[in-house]
């Protein structure tokens, strides 16, 4: 039985004539202990749940020596994250593990004072209102993959998850860097972070024997190389631009001048490659995941995929589409949406509790692990009307989710700050493909949804586009 846990969970996918429920672990109803839920969260962190946890509630379990609460509910999350978030701000000790050797302290993984000091200049550097800037990289960079894929054979497959890494590699090079990455530089960036995710370890067994910040890191040879391929990329576009060599209008560059005239920032060098890196990877990782996501859902929702097409015809026609375009794209945006409810890519957010606490019912010690899972909350029986089936219309003609409900951004003060960017992004660029091409998944493929620090299709996702004429 743990032997199964271990290596394989079962992936459930259904469809009628008009209707589709996408790929989702099976969650077990029977007997799912602690142990269970270990080895199945070291395989994909979302084959940790149970049946009964797919319903909104807050509650707590023990598991091995490490007490773990699962705040589920719009109430409990709005406590932890707004009302006191000071006490859970602090990121779970795995995922700083995990993350320090691709973004040592940058943002993403930073609390207390350096977090404080950090959050508003990065914040303010990738605020909506720089996303114009970036507008015309964004349309070119997707028109050049387009081009590229209408130029292949026809009936080429190709895995859509490092193509829309790539991609989403190129857009933020280009926005935070100011430079084109180019296909080398891109590929080892894009191929380093799947490495990494695969060989990192997501669940360290010592935290959950009670080592409060886990045991370090074991770095084997594949692992260093992985790191040193994205750092080798993301330490010569810093240096470029300290040195003067950088675009001007990057925001890179942005946060070099600020440090160069507020020195008490201190932003040195090391700060500045980390949260270079930090933007680089959290500002690709999560909009690629999106992007492959909603090839995925739109593939097998064909008349969905045909309200998207008649919709990009009525509002571009055949020109390219712009940024300028997206606020009358409704239903590319509801796509994008639908696709970030059923796959938030951080579809857990864990953290750990700085002092005693209560949330809802549940007391609370310090150290203790709390998440908020996205994952579980976009499927919560009680919140949605069918939480698995695949239903963009939920998000169009100004509908939208309770508070707290729908959170795959995230929520309080640690709410990602580049959600203009990257729901502009996967708009803009799921209005250019579908424009373009019908997208299928290859015949006989099983998608399996698998997170180790994101939510992606394990293996990737080989598919095939066919031009529109
Ligand atoms: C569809 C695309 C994206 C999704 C789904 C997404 C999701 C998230 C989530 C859920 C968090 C919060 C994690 C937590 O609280 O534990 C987060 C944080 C963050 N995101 Fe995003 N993100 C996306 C795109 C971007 C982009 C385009 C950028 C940069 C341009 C970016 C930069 C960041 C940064 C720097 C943080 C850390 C913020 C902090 O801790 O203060 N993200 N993202």
């Amino acid at each position: 039985m743990v032997q199964m846990l271990w290596t394989r969970q079962r992936i459930r996918e259904e469809r009628g004539p008009d209707w589709f429920v996408p790929a989702h672990p099976a969650p077990p109803t029977g007997r799912f202990g602690a142990l269970e839920r270990l080895l199945s969260a070291r395989r994909s962190l979302i084959g940790a749940f149970h049946e009964a946890d797919y319903v909104s509630g807050c509650g707590s379990m023990r598991v091995l020596g490490r007490r773990v609460i699962l705040v589920n509910s719009p109430e409990t999350i709005k406590y932890a994250m707004v009302t006191n978030h000071e006490n859970y701000e602090r990121k779970s000790p795995q995922l700083r593990r995990a993350l320090r050797p691709i973004v040592g302290d940058g943002l993403f993984i930073s609390d207390g004072e350096t977090w404080k000091r950090r959050r508003p200049l990065v914040a303010d550097i990738i605020h909506k209102d720089t996303i114009p800037r970036s507008g015309r990289s964004m349309e070119a960079a997707v028109a050049d993959m387009a081009d590229r894929w209408q130029a292949r054979p026809a009936g080429t497959v190709f895995n859509a998850l490092p193509e829309m890494a790539g991609l989403t590699a190129e857009i933020i090079a280009r926005a935070v860097f100011g430079q084109k990455l180019g296909a080398g530089a891109a590929h080892d960036i894009v191929s380093g972070f799947s490495r990494f995710q695969r060989l990192v370890d997501s669940v360290n067994i010592p935290y959950f024997l009670g080592a409060d910040d886990g045991w370090p890191l074991v770095r084997g040879p594949r692992l260093r190389k992985a790191v040193a391929n994205i750092s080798r990329v993301i330490d010569k576009v810093v240096a470029d631009h300290i040195a003067g060599r950088g675009d001007h209008n990057s925001m890179l560059e942005a946060l070099v001048h600020r440090q160069a005239r507020s020195p008490q920032l201190g932003l040195d060098v090391g700060a500045l490659r980390e949260e270079a890196a930090t933007i680089f990877m959290a500002g690709h990782e999560g909009s690629a995941a999106t992007l492959t996501w909603a090839l995925y859902l739109l593939a097998n929702a064909p008349w969905v995929e045909e309200a998207v097409q008649r919709e990009v015809e009525t509002v571009v026609g055949d020109r390219r589409p712009t940024l300028d375009d997206i606020r009358n794209l409704a239903w590319c945006r509801a796509v994008i949406e639908e696709t970030l409810r059923l796959y938030p890519s951080i579809p857990i957010m864990a953290r750990q509790a700085r002092s005693a606490d209560r949330i809802g019912d549940v007391a609370v010690e310090a150290n203790d692990l709390v998440l908020v899972v996205s994952w579980l909350l976009h499927r919560a029986n009680d919140l949605w009307d069918r939480p698995r089936h695949f239903l963009p219309e939920r998000f169009l003609e100004g509908k939208r989710p309770p508070p707290y409900t729908y959170i795959p951004f995230g929520v309080g003060p640690r709410i990602c700050p580049g959600l203009a960017f990257g729901m502009a992004e996967t708009v803009l660029c799921l209005a250019s493909l579908v424009q373009r091409f019908r997208i299928r998944v290859v015949d006989g493929h099983r998608v399996e949804p698998s997170c180790r620090l994101s939510l992606r299709p394990l293996g990737g996702l080989p598919m095939i586009a066919t031009a529109r004429a």
